[in-house]
């Protein structure tokens, strides 16, 4: 079989990122230009800011990815790009870059919907078997999603309220820890114990989550404890919010890889680097014989070697689309299949 290389790009939010992926496993290169620094300052991502920096930075990227590699345009097979959800202006620069050198090369053109990209970052750590559950857990994200077979998703559940990102990072904005919070959160919790009372959010029969009254809770912990000029230990809180959000994430997991009758596991999404996250998967899965699957560190947050690895299977599938492609801020995984097969 002919080798298939493909190009992946991704601007949905705040990185700026190529890729190239040979056979929807082996990595060529991938550069991911994080904007990180200059978000920090404003406590988030301004998405204004976010679009004009990725048109300052997209050719820049594209050079570096095509320089010290022998593969050259002529050699690539597809452009797969994120075409949403994501911020709409971020979107934007990355799908009419694609759409530009679709149309110059005469390459097929690849909508990649950004969460079955953070779900594909598994293959490159090891052969996705099926049937899989898929624990997505990002800043915009957090879902549990079937697979029956490569690029059939079926919903189980979702969060209700804020994604668990989200609430990481807001939850850290008051506790006064840059954004992005999570990775933050996630050290200093390794350093204190266990000693807030926090509500275990959402804990009932179904696979959706909550994490609004979460972030509330330790909002007005934080707030009543200020009042009473008390002050807050910072490492404690961190390790029983991170003990409270593990806990109810693994628990509703866990019941749905028993019901559905699943042996194997794929975690994914920014908040899959969690190490929290990560040990207790590692036990539970060991415990219960299931097949645990996480991207490496790297490619858990958002990146384009997951967006040329979908693209790869999405290639297979034949799901393809011509230069009206747009870019969607929000679209769920079962609107992508059925707009684009
Ligand atoms: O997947 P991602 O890069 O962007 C979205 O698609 O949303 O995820 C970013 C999110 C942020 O909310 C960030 O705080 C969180 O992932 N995150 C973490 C960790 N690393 C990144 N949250 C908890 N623990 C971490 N180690
Ligand atoms: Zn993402």
């Amino acid at each position: 079989m002919k080798d298939i290389y493909i190009l992946g790009i991704e601007s949905s939010c705040d990185e700026m990122s190529a890729s190239i992926i040979k056979n929807g496993n082996e990595e060529i290169k991938t550069i991911i230009l994080s904007q990180m620094d200059i978000h920090k300052k404003y406590g988030g991502v301004v998405p204004e800011i976010a679009s004009r920096c990725h048109i300052e930075s997209a050719t820049m990227v594209l050079e570096e990815l095509f320089s010290d590699i022998d593969i050259s345009f002529k050699d690539i097979t597809a452009i797969a790009v994120t075409h949403g959800p994501g911020l709409i202006g971020s979107l934007l620069v990355g799908l009419q870059i694609a759409k530009t050198l679709s149309f110059v090369y005469q390459k097929p053109l690849i909508p990649v919907h950004h969460i079955a990209g953070h779900i594909y970052a598994n293959n490159l750590v090891k052969e996705m078997q099926f049937p899989l559950l898929c624990l997505v857990v990002s800043g915009g994200h957090t879902d549990l999603i079937y697979m029956k077979d490569h690029f059939e998703f079926e919903k189980i559940g979702g969060t209700l309220d804020d994604a668990v990102g989200e609430c990481y990072d807001k939850v850290a904005r008051i506790m006064n820890i840059p954004y992005p919070g999570g990775p933050v959160i996630d050290k200093l919790a390794h350093k204190g114990a266990h000693t807030y009372h926090l509500p275990l959010p959402l804990d009932d029969d179904s696979f959706n989550f909550s994490f609004s009254g979460l972030k509330s809770a330790v909002i007005n912990l934080v707030h009543n404890e200020k009042q009473r000029n008390n002050e807050i230990n910072v490492e404690n809180l961190c390790t029983t919010f991170q003990d409270n959000v593990v806990e109810i994430i693994s628990k509703k997991t866990m019941k749905a890889i028993q019901k559905f009758n699943i042996k194997n596991l794929a975690i994914c999404g920014g908040v899959s680097a969690n190490s929290g996250l990560r040990e207790k998967f590692e036990i539970l899965c060991k415990k219960n014989n299931i097949n645990l699957s996480m991207p490496s560190i790297k490619y858990c947050t958002d990146n384009a070697a997951m967006i040329a690895t979908a693209g790869f299977f999405a290639y297979q599938k034949g799901i393809k689309s011509d230069m009206s492609l747009n870019a969607k801020a929000t679209e769920s995984l079962k609107e992508y299949i059925q707009n684009y097969k």
